[in-house]
């Protein structure tokens, strides 16, 4: 994908925040990739890294006061906005977010975030209390909303010693995502959300109820829409295997948490794939302690869960909707009852006894009157092919 950033112009914001060390390397994979880069510095990032490393690594001078004469004179303002293919601000500090949303312009990054008609992108870094904190949440969202891409940030333990959400994606993982804003494939540019795997629905603090889903079908599908092109979320229930390289991933555990998970983010997507085999049914009550074998029965009462899909189908600006339905019996016909209740736009039907678990699957694609089938493959080449279809639903 790197291939995508040759002669590519990309304008590298630096805000202040102590992941600004890492911005030096990412400056040197942009430029391995083939990019030409310069770097605009606010006031702040100057106390973490200094303009003359970055000038180095750049190879270009350091633009940061809106106010200097001898560099409006080299290159302006203007015409730096101009020039950029994209800006990619990394790290963008909460600060950073917010006065962007405000379209604020007081410093040479921002002005010239107004100025561009490039993407902007951001990858967010920031101690894990403020990424959580609703005012962030909000102008994440809303930043989104406005069409500005949004990387990470990742999970994991922080300079200040919290863990969490909140560290800024490492070099590696930016230069694809950049990347891939200028990758053209059959989703190019599309914004993706997939749910995969089970959930699980507590009993008491040891014991809860799930499914044999592994999140192969999902993840192969995640992978299969970042190598079209599109920007994918995977929202996940608790699963052991690897996620792919360049999606965001949301890692939930029950269906309420997967429920709330699509909802924060669905208004910024174009094409949802609900593959996840989300439990129906919770408990009403659970047990705080470990319910321990002394009766000769135990009932359990189960009240529904949400149902997701379903939620999104019934939205008024709502995405394409891809479902999947996993029977054990009467396949086409539960299938096609599940595409016209949820009001979803596609349905992929499968066998439980092939489908689940496993490596392979064997599918059916039913949508408007059409219906195709794929006989058993392995789950990533299938991917490949629902993702082509989807495609050409779309197009
Ligand atoms: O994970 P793997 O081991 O690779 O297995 C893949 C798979 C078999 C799980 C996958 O191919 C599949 O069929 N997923 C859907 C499983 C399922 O729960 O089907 P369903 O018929 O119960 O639900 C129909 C649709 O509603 C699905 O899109 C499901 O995600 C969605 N749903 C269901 C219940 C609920 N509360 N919320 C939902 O969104």
């Amino acid at each position: 994908m790197e291939q995508c950033l040759l002669n590519k112009q990309i304008i590298l914001g630096v805000t202040g925040g102590i992941a600004a060390y890492k911005s030096a390397d990412l400056v040197r994979r942009l430029r391995d990739a083939g990019a030409v880069v310069r770097v605009v510095m606010t006031e702040n990032a100057k106390q973490f890294i200094t303009p003359l490393t970055m000038q180095a690594v750049s190879g270009n001078p350091v633009h940061d006061d809106l106010f200097d004469l001898q560099a409006e004179a080299a290159m302006g303002h203007i015409e730096l906005g101009k020039w950029a293919d994209v800006i990619l601000i990394a790290p963008a500090s909460a600060d950073c977010m917010a006065r962007l949303l405000r379209g604020e312009a007081n410093d040479l990054l921002t002005t010239l975030c107004l100025v561009t008609s490039a993407p902007i992108a951001l990858a967010p870094a920031m101690n894990q209390g403020m990424w959580k904190n609703t005012a962030t949440q909000e102008n994440a969202q809303a930043l989104r909303a406005k069409g500005i891409h949004i990387f990470g940030p990742g999970e994991g333990s922080q300079a200040c010693g919290d863990t969490g959400y909140g560290r800024m994606l490492e070099p590696v993982e930016l230069v694809d995502a950049v990347a891939a804003l200028f990758q053209t494939g059959s989703l190019s540019g599309k914004r993706v959300i997939i749910t995969a795997g089970p959930t699980h629905e507590a009993i008491d603090p040891v014991r809860f109820i799930t499914n044999a889903s592994s999140g192969k079908m999902g993840y192969a599908i995640a992978e299969a829409a970042i190598a079209a092109g599109a920007h994918v979320t995977l929202i996940s229930g608790p699963v052991s295997i690897a996620t792919p390289s360049h999606v965001i991933k949301m890692a939930v555990t029950t269906a309420q948490d997967m429920f709330d998970a699509v909802m924060s983010r669905i208004a910024e997507c174009d094409i949802f794939f609900s593959v996840a085999a989300v439990g129906d049914y919770r408990c009403r009550t659970v047990a705080t302690q470990k319910i321990a074998k002394t009766a000769a029965s135990v009932t359990l009462e189960l009240e529904r869960n949400p149902d997701i899909v379903a939620g999104v189908g019934a939205l008024v600006k709502r995405p394409f909707i891809v479902g999947f339905a996993a029977e054990t019996e009467n396949v086409l016909v539960n299938a096609r009852k599940k595409l016209m209740n949820k009001k979803l736009d596609m349905i992929v039907a499968n066998e439980v006894a092939v489908g689940m678990g496993g490596d392979d699957n064997a599918v059916t694609v039913l949508w408007g009157e059409q219906q195709v089938e794929f006989a058993k493959m392995a789950k990533q080449k299938l991917a490949r092919k629902l993702i082509e279809l989807v495609g050409d639903a779309i197009a």
